[in-house]
């Protein structure tokens, strides 16, 4: 059993130090926001991940996990510390770090026993020597202590057995047996180990984070070109992931990607790049992909209905994606700007983001399930893949609407079906399935509630 302290519990941080406590450990989770860790105490998630909320409140009654606002408390008599704060983006696309450097700063004040930072926030490159320059110039105190990166990999959502189950762990520093004391915490795991320095740790979490977003647009720019050519992406994607160089995993066309990591991180690596005098050509035509994909469906919605104003429209999800209630640069955000801009009434449903959807985003009506969202709607906007989705009464939704427009952002419908059932269905490039061309799908689509019926 080690003693860990993890300061910053946001779903980094309040995973990895619950996953801890449950490996054996005994563990404090430190946090400067006082009603999380009132929340916490009492054994509440103060967010939404799936098993969480179960595995805090086992690990506290055995007496393993501990939550407190103080420092002084929480780093007493730790050999580990665990920085997991916040990185948000700054006005240039800079990561800020702030909240790195309070943490660094208050452990530096504390400390008198020996002891290894580990930092799992994400953080550009040298900053894991800048914490150890930082915290060797105020630790009074003068006692042996190393700094090692242990960049994340969780994804929300899933991000318990994602800690359980890495594909790696990445170990970074300057002091190797350090690395490897770290590298013990993790051995129930099973998992294979890289040590390397601590820079090129800090660089593998951002160019693992660039890879999979580059991945994301290049299937998506592929799928602007699919419908341009009547082909279908989820069959491209499927049949190029087939091949063990290029593998299935990131290739689901869509919306793009939202969430608080993808974004923030493409952009401090392009920041970062162009102010060393890189040139990060290939990130900013991601980033730039990644921002048409919001547009495209709307403009695609507006082709088809003429115009948007008087307009209701339904959105299904709102999350960045499924599992989680996180709205942070979900798709969502621009998509019902963009639509209300342009004079369309909103409605929507989430399963878990509507609370946090309710203070982010406030020219919507929420509406308590699909139907609701469907009902008299002009057209409807897949936005994110839900699973209580894809079983939907799609007949059902199609003769409520008033017109019967289905723009299914995430591609969890059959084209083929949907049009069988007479809703004016695209999907992100889907081709036009059977049919040529728009004209033939409109003839094709058998519903009464069609374009030019509805407004004859
Ligand atoms: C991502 C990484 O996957 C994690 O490895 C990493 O630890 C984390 O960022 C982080 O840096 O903290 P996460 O943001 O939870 O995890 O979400 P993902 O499941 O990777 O999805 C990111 C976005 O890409 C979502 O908006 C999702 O809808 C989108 N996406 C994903 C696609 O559009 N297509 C895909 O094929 C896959």
């Amino acid at each position: 059993m080690r003693k860990i302290g993890v300061i910053g519990l946001g779903y980094v941080g309040l995973v990895t130090g619950t996953c801890f406590a449950d490996l054996g450990n005994r563990v404090y989770g430190i946090d400067i926001n006082t009603d999380k860790i009132t929340k916490l105490q009492k054994g509440k998630a103060p967010l939404f991940e799936p098993g969480l909320e179960e595995m805090v409140e086992r690990n506290m009654q055995r007496g393993r996990l501990f939550f407190t606002t103080s420092y002084e408390e929480g780093l007493k008599d730790v050999d580990f510390i665990f920085i997991a704060v916040d990185t948000p983006s700054g006005q240039e696309g800079e990561a800020d770090l702030r909240a790195v450097r309070q943490a660094a700063g208050g452990v530096a004040e504390l400390m008198s026993h020996p002891f290894t930072i580990v930092n799992k926030s994400t953080v550009p490159i040298g900053t894991g020597d800048w914490v150890a320059e930082t915290v060797s110039a105020n630790l009074r105190p003068e006692v042996e202590f190393s700094v090692v990166s242990n960049p994340e990999f969780l994804r929300e959502g899933s991000a318990i057995h994602d800690f359980l189950n890495p594909d790696r762990i990445v170990l970074g520093s300057t002091d190797r047996r350090a690395a490897e004391r770290v590298a013990e915490l993790y051995t129930p795991l099973g998992r294979p180990v890289m040590i390397t320095d601590l820079r090129t740790a800090e660089m593998i979490k951002y160019a693992s984070n660039a890879f999979l977003a580059t991945r994301i647009s290049f299937i998506n720019e592929i799928a602007a070109i699919c419908e341009k050519l009547g082909a279908d992406v989820k069959q491209v994607a499927a049949g190029m992931g087939l091949d063990h160089r290029i593998g299935p995993d990131y290739l689901d066309a869509g919306l793009g990607w939202g969430g608080s990591c993808f974004p923030k991180d493409v952009r401090a690596l392009a920041h970062m790049a162009a102010i060393h005098g890189a040139h990060p050509q290939l990130l900013r035509a991601v980033m730039d992909i990644n921002q048409d994909q919001r547009r495209r469906v709307v403009r695609t919605l507006r082709e088809i209905l003429g115009t948007l104003h008087g307009k209701n429209i339904g959105l299904l999800g709102l999350a960045y994606k499924p599992n989680t209630d996180d709205l942070r640069e979900a798709p969502a955000l621009e998509i019902v700007h963009l639509l209300t801009n342009e004079g369309a009434k909103v409605v929507a449903y989430d399963p878990v983001a509507m609370d946090n959807a309710r203070n982010a985003i406030t020219e919507v009506e929420y509406k308590n399930d699909p139907y609701e969202v469907a009902r008299g709607s002009d057209g409807l906007l897949v936005i994110t893949e839900w699973n209580e989705f894809k079983h939907l009464d799609m007949g059902r939704i199609q003769k409520s609407m008033r017109q019967a427009v289905l723009i299914d952002g995430r591609n969890i419908y059959d084209p083929d079906a949907m049009r069988q059932l007479g809703f004016i269905y695209r999907g992100i490039g889907r081709g036009y399935g059977e049919t040529n061309s728009v004209a033939e799908e409109l003839i094709a689509a058998k519903s009464p509630a069609t374009v030019s019926d509805s407004e004859s």
